[in-house]
């Protein structure tokens, strides 16, 4: 499973890139918004940053399929032509997927409660489909078992699209898709700093230097001794 921030805070992102095994980033209106910055200034800094070649996924603003095209191409052109082009799963979303995948483009469809969503745009020529995990727990709906559904009936469609699953609130969420081997998993800061936050952990690394540095003295390590 691809771990991905779900960020813009590029502060943020260099620290997690330079402390966790992370594979790109993915951002979308509300989150460039939290940024306060300009929407290309924000998103050429993240992609000089985590290069060329990593994963940055973008988000379409317009509500119908000839506008998301022009956005997707926009998008590309300021930002690399690898670059995810993320699509609502609504009836102009599809449109512009179906044109969008015919002409190359790297599309994730957003915006996911729904099995069927995702179905019809694994069948419009989306690379990644994100249901909303923690959203849809909040309707009251289990957002984990949503993301496996979508899982299978992709494997049991022969569709080559994988889950990106989206909008985590805990580790255990994460966790979850986790072992069941969902393609990705695009996950904010809070949670990710979150994920080995223990105190149980922090004990026990704790134990061990203290018993060493009685050994040999206080603040020295295996390189002092
Ligand atoms: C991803 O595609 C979504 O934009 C995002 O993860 C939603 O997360 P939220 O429910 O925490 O806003």
């Amino acid at each position: 499973m691809k771990l991905i921030i779900d960020d813009a805070h590029i502060d943020q992102i260099k620290k997690i890139y330079e402390f966790y095994p992370v594979d790109g980033v993915t951002t979308n209106p509300t989150i460039l918004a939290k940024s306060g910055r300009q929407p290309y200034d924000v998103l050429k800094e993240i992609r000089e940053f985590i290069g060329a070649e990593a994963e940055l996924h973008v988000q379409v603003i317009a509500r119908t399929a000839e506008g998301m095209m022009e956005d997707a191409h926009r998008i590309r052109k300021e930002l690399g032509e690898n670059t995810y082009v993320k699509i609502p799963s609504v009836q102009e979303g599809f449109k512009a997927m179906k044109l969008l995948h015919n002409d190359g483009v790297n599309i994730t469809a957003t915006a996911i409660y729904t099995p069927m969503q995702a179905f019809l745009a694994a069948k419009s020529g989306a690379a990644y489909a994100a249901p909303y995990i923690n959203r849809i727990d909040n309707m009251g709906y289990n957002g984990i078992q949503v993301a496996r559904h979508i899982h299978d009936i992709f494997r049991n469609n022969a569709l080559k699209t994988e889950v990106l699953a989206a909008s985590f609130k805990n580790s255990q969420q994460l966790l979850e898709l986790c072992e069941y081997g969902v393609g990705a998993a695009t996950v904010s800061p809070d949670v990710i700093f979150g994920l080995v936050k223990n105190q149980a952990i922090t004990s026990a690394v704790d134990d061990f230097i203290a018993d060493f540095e009685k050994l040999v003295g206080a603040g020295k390590t295996m390189k002092d001794c």
